[in-house]
């Protein structure tokens, strides 16, 4: 059985989750790459440690040589430095848009046909920046944000409503920041519409809860920020991809007209399949929802200004 090959580039609290999550399912071999030496080799041998324990056939490599992930399928970029004290937005965007240069050059130059999927923060910026450098067409480079806010908007609502897991469906569309857009209208229980089943007082805190909840984990773990969940919904991601599913799952895409906005990377539902994003349907919102996705996209356009790449 051959399967497919992942390359998951920083082997830290994220990447290395979401490269044990998809040795677990079996979705792929993986290779870990790091500028640290010896933490993808170190991680890698551990996770395969495992393999006897839970019987997955996929392997699990570390390098700090992009020699060895010539030929992924997919390339996860979870490379990068979360944001320290005194340091400002800009800060972490020179430093984490410097990295995202480098990763994607190194891992384009050895992976040519790979699909890209950034989780690097801040997000929708980094994905902007990783499609710009990598010369690809847009289908092919993709962020993780989306689908960690929908699943975090999932968890606050059947905690809320007291229903199954299994029977919420949750949308969050937007940046992956505070101007995330929630939208109960299109989000279900049991097939119901979020307003049929709570109060307006109700959503308004699953929605405050929802756009904090990156930061409550942040606040609690003191130093770091999430994982666990992050590590799982880039695994989703990747086996929808690897699998073809053409499965609709909230992704940082680019908007080239949908939702009234051009030339930005922003999370709306898309299909994903083989070849990376495979359609973006733009859905029927709202006068106030399509509001606050535009205003949500106008701080990642004014991020992205910043960078100041050429037109
Ligand atoms: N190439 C490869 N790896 C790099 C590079 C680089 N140029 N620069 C840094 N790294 C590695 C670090 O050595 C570290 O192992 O990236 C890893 C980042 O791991 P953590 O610090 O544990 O950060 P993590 O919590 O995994 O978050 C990574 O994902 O969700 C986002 O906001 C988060 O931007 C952050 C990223």
């Amino acid at each position: 059985m051959t399967y497919g090959k992942v390359t998951v580039v920083g082997a830290g609290q994220v990447g290395a989750t979401a490269a044990f999550v998809m040795a677990l399912k079996g979705i792929a071999d993986v290779v870990l790459i790091d500028v640290a030496e010896g933490i993808p080799q170190g991680k890698a041998l551990d996770m395969m440690h495992a393999r006897s324990v839970e019987r997955f056939g996929v392997s699990v490599t570390g390098s700090n040589d992009y020699a060895a992930t010539a030929g992924s399928d997919v390339v996860v970029i979870t490379a990068g430095i979360p944001r320290r004290p005194g340091m400002t937005r800009d800060d972490l965007l020179a430093v984490n848009g410097d990295i995202i240069r480098s990763v994607v050059e190194q891992a384009v130059a050895a992976s040519s046909d790979a699909v890209l999927l950034c989780v690097t923060n801040p997000l929708d910026v980094m994905a902007y920046l990783a499609w710009r450098v990598s010369g690809l067409p847009s289908s092919r480079v993709l962020g993780m944000g989306g689908v960690l806010d929908s699943a975090r908007f999932a968890y606050f609502i059947a905690d809320a409503t007291g229903a199954p897991i299994i029977d919420v469906e949750a949308l969050v569309v937007g940046a992956h920041g505070d101007t995330m857009v929630p939208l109960p209208r299109l989000s279900t229980v049991a097939g119901r519409p979020l307003p049929e089943v709570l109060s307006a007082d109700e959503i308004a805190e699953v929605v405050r809860r929802t756009v904090f909840g990156g930061a409550e984990v942040v606040s609690l773990l003191k130093s770091g920020s999430a994982y666990y969940a992050p590590g799982t919904s880039v695994a989703s991601m990747v086996e929808a991809i690897l699998g073809d599913t053409r499965a609709v799952m909230p992704s940082c895409v680019l908007l080239e007209g949908q939702y009234g906005l051009n030339d930005v990377y922003l999370s709306v539902p898309a299909v994903l399949g083989r070849a990376g994003v495979i359609e973006v349907p733009e859905y029927g919102l709202t006068a106030d929802e399509l509001a606050a996705v535009q205003e949500s996209a106008a701080g990642v356009l004014e991020a992205v200004a910043a960078l100041g790449l050429e037109a």
